[in-house]
């Protein structure tokens, strides 16, 4: 019998848990070295980070069968992303290098069927994330005046 992607990801994730902080570590290292120029947006310790990271990634399985539930989370957490310097052209970057991470650090390695239940939750995460970011950049941007004759 077929599997949905919400159970795919979930026997997927229970996985990952005893390689939770290589996964974040490989996911930082590589994202660093594909672009240096976003390190200076973290803190200098990633200890805490790659915990927040995590906890997301939970979230994100948790939810994934009732997404409207996580709906709000995800747009609040695309604010805070405005103050953290984020851009909506990083999320590609970002949400490719996710899955590579996993790739290389998913005990016995990742199928088709989990690489592609990521790669739409990871997507769906990230539009809902950049809807956030960008309401918050308008807000913080001010009410658009008409010019003065
Ligand atoms: C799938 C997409 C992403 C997820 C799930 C995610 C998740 C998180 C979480 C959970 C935090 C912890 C702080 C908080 O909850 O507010 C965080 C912080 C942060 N994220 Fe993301 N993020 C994503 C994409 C991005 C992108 C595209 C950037 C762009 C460079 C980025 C840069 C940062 C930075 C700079 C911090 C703050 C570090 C600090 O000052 O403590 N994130 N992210």
């Amino acid at each position: 019998m077929p599997i949905t992607i919400e159970e795919t990801l979930a026997l997927s994730f229970t996985r990952l848990l005893p390689v939770k902080r290589r996964l974040g570590q490989t996911f930082y290292d590589r994202l660093f070295e594909q672009a240096p120029s976003l390190r200076r947006l973290f803190p200098e310790s990633m200890a805490l980070q790659q915990e927040a990271f995590f906890s997301t990634l939970c979230a994100i399985v948790r939810e994934a069968g009732h997404p409207e539930g996580l709906r709000p989370r995800l747009l609040a957490l695309g604010e805070r992303h405005a103050a953290y310097g984020a851009e909506a052209e990083h999320f590609g970057l970002v949400g490719d290098t996710l899955l590579e991470a996993l790739r290389e650090t998913m005990p016995g390695g990742l199928s088709a069927v989990e690489n592609a239940a990521w790669s739409e939750a990871i997507a769906s995460v990230s539009e809902t994330m950049i809807e956030g970011l960008e309401a918050e950049r308008m807000r913080s941007s001010g009410p658009v005046r008409a010019a003065r004759p």
